[in-house]
């Protein structure tokens, strides 16, 4: 079988590449830096070093904004020069398989498609898989079963709510949220309660470090902002239960969508769902007490799993490496000839 092979999930927050002559995952920060207008100065976790410490003269961003590419040029740029560099692959000739999100349009997922299809590379062909399909395979379920599952994949901008069975979707729905907003919800929080600015890396890590589904978490964590009364740089303890405060509402927007979502959802599909229980995955599902936060809004079991960032391309490799699965794939230029 060729080795040429790439499985590639584009997330707001972290680009997961799979090399298949190296055998090895990647996991970098989808963040680019950009000098004099057009040339790229650093990207990955290199770039994502300078956010909010860059001069004005390097300018830092993410060219995935709500999981779809917003800058075309430097996504396209960055993504050559990540598998060159990192994954240490052939890029000429190799075959591609692309992660897209499911409730996008047609245009935003040619986007995807053309990244590859439309750059010097000349790859030997451009497969485009949903994501939710993805994932419930990077969970080691088999998805071509009739057995409907539901896959809750909390990512940074996204949260995508799936039904599956038989290798298609039953039902969807795309939040254009995720980790980024609970990040801004503890900024904005932080600033109400203690006339403190902080930054969105230190909003980040406090809802890595205490964030937790439900209320009681002891711990805390010494943080730096600015005094907005002194102007003056402070230092300041910030417990779990102030995080849990900031982000609660959001956490029960995505309780309701989960919801409605098994209301919808055909009474013999969620037997299937009761029994399996609901899988929850995506960066966004390590914040601790989850889990146990939706069974207790749905009274349905709520599995975890091991590197969630990591199961849509987990998913993809699965989907390359065995022809039964082929058929969950797509190629954008068949389908838009069709
Ligand atoms: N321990 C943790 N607790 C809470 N959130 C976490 C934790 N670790 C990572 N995250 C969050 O997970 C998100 C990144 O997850 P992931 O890589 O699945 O997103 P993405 O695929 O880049 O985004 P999207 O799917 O929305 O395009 C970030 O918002 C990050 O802060
Ligand atoms: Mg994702």
């Amino acid at each position: 079988m060729n080795n040429n092979i790439y499985c590639i999930d584009l997330g707001t927050c972290n680009i997961k590449v799979f090399c298949k002559s190296t055998g090895k995952i990647l996991n970098e920060k989808n963040t680019i830096a950009i000098v004099n207008k057009n040339q790229m100065y650093a990207y990955g976790d290199v770039a994502y070093a300078m956010y909010e410490k860059a001069p004005e003269s390097i300018h830092v961003t993410f060219p995935i904004v709500n999981g779809v590419i917003a800058d075309f040029n430097n996504v396209q740029t960055m993504i050559f020069a990540f598998l060159e560099a990192r994954a240490k692959g052939k890029v000429h000739g190799a075959e591609y398989i692309v992660a897209v999100p499911t409730d996008i349009t047609e245009v935003e997922k040619k986007a995807f498609f053309d990244l590859f299809y439309k750059s010097k590379v000349k790859p030997k062909s451009v497969l485009l898989c949903e994501k939710p399909i993805a994932d419930a395979a990077g969970l080691g379920l088999d998805v071509n079963e009739p057995t409907g599952v539901m896959v809750v994949d909390i990512g940074a901008d996204t949260t995508e709510i799936s039904v599956i069975s038989l290798g298609g979707l039953v039902l969807s729905d795309l939040l254009h949220f995720g980790g980024n907003r609970l990040d801004e919800s503890i900024i904005s929080h932080i600033k109400r309660t203690y006339n403190l600015v902080i930054g969105q890396k230190t909003a980040k890590s406090l809802k890595e470090t205490l964030g937790s589904g439900l209320p009681g978490r002891e711990e805390s964590m010494i943080i730096v902002g600015r005094d907005l009364v002194s102007g003056l740089p402070i230092e300041l303890e910030i417990s779990a239960q102030t995080v849990y405060e900031a982000i609660k509402d959001n956490l029960s927007s995505i309780c309701n969508s989960i919801k409605m979502i098994l209301e919808k959802t055909p009474p013999e599909v969620a037997r299937d769902i009761i029994h399996a229980g609901i899988y929850i995955t995506g960066g966004g599902s390590l914040i601790q007490g989850l889990d146990e936060l939706f069974t207790q809004i749905t009274n349905i079991r709520v599995n975890t799993c091991e590197s969630p960032e990591e199961t849509v391309v987990r998913g993809l490799i699965k989907i390359i490496s065995d022809d039964k699965y082929k058929r969950l794939t797509f190629n954008m230029k068949t389908r838009l000839l069709k």
